[in-house]
């Protein structure tokens, strides 16, 4: 069977069925053909889907004269991006003793180098958006000085309990498990005075003291603003699959991302993609767009750095109104354009996370 033959079938094969808009080859990551015996590996990290796929695979397959078809499945995580590595010295490398964090396949960071750019906003939507795609997600909310996950994801009520053996059990609103500092300060108004190693340690159990129940899909890891103690301690603590950074168009912020980029390239952990939030306006009344910041040139640093853009969320005022009422725009307003548009976002970090 013809190499080519298989990848355009592969690639044709559309998974519309489970509610994604890709194609069993974007979740190929192996392919060994033999004679008409095909041996293929995809991505899932899900075993929801197996069954799905492996049917879908081998009808496909079996309909361009393969005899055999093996599939298999793989959520390994990707190989952390090896910046170039400076001759061994006889200091310690800080990341070798990272670890996974335990009971979940896939761990995203949502980053930006700037504040107030709409991360918290992509983090629960794009949490929420894998739960409606069937995942089991988990929400970390690694602000801990100013939380929003508890308000965004109407969580503020729920209870925080602990295992015998002093786990945190995190509680679950809209089918997302979540953890927060907010959900474990007396009131909304505390203060959180911690710096250096009460930080850390807070930290630290919210990364590998957490039970999260059954195996988490992904968990979404929503990061303060910068590139401070948490973004370090997290890179070199836990071993991270990959982040995303948010942005919005202007110039300023731009400047902040390619920071973002850098301090991940440092810490050793890829950049998945950058989302730009606030991207433009679509008048309500004559469905016209306006790119109020101006022509965006995100894409062009995205190239420039080595990554891509991963998608373009609109301003809409719905995003903000439903953020406060606690319900995710994904799950509130399916229809709208920045509900599509987040939408879009979780496919491609799907792609990209089975192309590494
Ligand atoms: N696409 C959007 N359309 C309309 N409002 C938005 C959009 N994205 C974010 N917002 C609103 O902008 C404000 C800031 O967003 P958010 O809290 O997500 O930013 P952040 O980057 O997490 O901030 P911080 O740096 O403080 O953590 C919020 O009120 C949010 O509801
Ligand atoms: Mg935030």
């Amino acid at each position: 069977m013809a190499l080519q033959g298989v990848i355009d079938t592969l690639k044709n094969t559309n998974l519309q069925e489970i509610g994604v808009s890709f194609s069993l080859a974007d979740l190929m990551r192996d392919l060994k053909i033999e004679d008409d015996n095909v041996y293929i590996k995809l991505f899932s990290p899900s075993e929801k889907y197996h069954d799905y796929l492996r049917e879908k695979a081998e009808t496909v397959l079996k309909s361009i004269g393969a005899k055999n078809v093996q599939v298999e499945f793989t959520s390994e995580p990707p190989k952390q991006q090896q910046p170039p590595q400076p001759p061994p010295t006889a200091q310690q490398n800080p990341f070798e003793s990272r670890r996974r964090i335990p009971k979940v396949k896939k761990v995203i960071a949502v980053a930006s180098g700037k504040g107030g750019v709409g991360k918290s906003t992509v983090a629960v939507n794009l949490s929420a958006a894998l739960r409606k795609m069937g995942y089991n997600v988990g929400y970390l909310d690694a602000d801990m000085y100013g939380p929003s996950g508890p308000t965004m994801l109407g969580a503020k009520d729920k209870q925080v309990t602990a295992t015998p053996d002093n786990k945190l059990i995190p509680p679950e609103v809209h089918g997302i498990k979540i953890m927060s500092i907010g959900l474990l300060l007396p009131s909304e108004d505390t203060p959180v005075i911690w710096r250096g190693p009460v930080l850390f340690k807070a930290l630290s159990q919210f990364l590998f003291d957490i039970n999260w129940g059954e195996e988490l899909d992904f968990l979404i890891i929503d990061l303060p603003p910068g590139t401070g103690d948490v973004q370090i301690t997290l890179g070199q603590t836990a071993e991270i699959d990959g982040a995303v950074i948010v942005t919005t168009p202007q110039d300023v912020a731009l400047i902040d991302v390619k920071k973002g980029i850098q301090m991940f390239n440092e810490v050793q952990i890829p950049v998945l993609g950058i989302v730009e939030n606030m991207s433009y306006f679509v008048c309500p009344d004559s469905g016209k767009k306006y790119e109020i910041f101006g022509k965006s040139k995100t894409e062009e640093v995205a190239k420039q750095y080595n990554t891509e853009l991963l998608g373009r969320i609109p301003i809409e005022p719905k995003v903000a109104e439903f953020a406060d009422l606690g319900i995710p725009v994904v799950l509130a307003k399916e229809d709208s354009e920045s509900s599509k548009a987040f939408m879009k976002v979780a496919e491609e970090l799907i792609k990209k996370l089975s192309k590494q």
